[in-house]
């Protein structure tokens, strides 16, 4: 951390455009080292045989509402903080996603895996923003029997692959929902999509290319 401070400061007065280029090759090199670390971490967790009875697929709505509330319970206890947004939440500017276990408002939620319980839409769902605590992920993977999860943040991937049981049926895309290089990815990987949840970038754009793209 020192070192760091230290360091910064020597650049500060010693910047020129050689190291800045050096800067830039150290920092690009530091993202892929790291990408592949996680990439390494997510296979090597995946190998945890208990993972499935954790978290198996559920068809009841009541087993996976009751299942759910006790993992967001759980993270409520551990982090202090809320399980699901109010209903009266507005967006603000601040990013508060670190305070809430899901980002999403209990009622509407549940609601929502009523209707793809009902329509049988359960085998893969296209998840676009994993968040803080990844509350969504955790939520499909009790529904769908594949999760496909988009995260332009690799530090939001690196924290839940940390924290949570993963197994085969978690697919995690580090990358720009707006690329056509990473949808790409996801058409590579699954035949279909049976539900988009689309949860990072909202703008209108983004949202219909990311429908165009996948076309489910
Ligand atoms: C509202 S949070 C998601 C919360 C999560 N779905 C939940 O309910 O717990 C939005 C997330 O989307 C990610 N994000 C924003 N823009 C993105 C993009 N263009 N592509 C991929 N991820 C994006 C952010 O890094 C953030 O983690």
């Amino acid at each position: 951390m020192k070192f760091h401070k230290y360091y910064s400061y020597f650049l500060k007065f010693f910047r020129t455009p050689k190291t800045k280029i050096i800067e830039f090759v150290l920092y690009f090199m530091k993202q892929k080292i790291e990408m592949v670390m996680i990439q390494l971490l997510i296979k090597l967790k995946k190998f945890n045989p208990f993972t499935k009875k954790i978290w198996k697929k559920e068809t009841e709505l009541d087993i996976i509402t009751r299942k759910f509330e006790k993992w967001t319970n759980e993270k409520k206890q551990k982090y202090k903080i809320k399980e699901f947004l109010e209903p009266d939440f507005i967006p603000i500017e601040k990013d508060t996603s670190h305070c809430y276990a899901i980002q999403q408002v209990k009622k509407e939620i549940f609601e929502f895996a009523k209707i793809i319980l009902e329509r049988s839409l359960t085998h893969t769902i296209l998840e676009i923003g994993l968040g803080y605590h990844g509350g969504t992920h955790i939520f499909w993977k009790l529904i769908f029997d594949k999760v496909i999860t988009i995260e332009i943040d690799m530090k939001n991937i690196k924290r839940f692959v940390i924290n949570e049981n993963i197994s085969n049926r978690d697919i995690f895309i580090i990358g720009n929902s707006n690329s056509l290089e990473i949808l790409r990815k996801v058409i590579n990987k699954v035949k279909s999509v049976d539900v988009l949840f689309i949860d990072g970038n909202h703008k209108y754009g983004s949202v219909k290319k990311i429908i165009y793209c996948i076309g489910i």
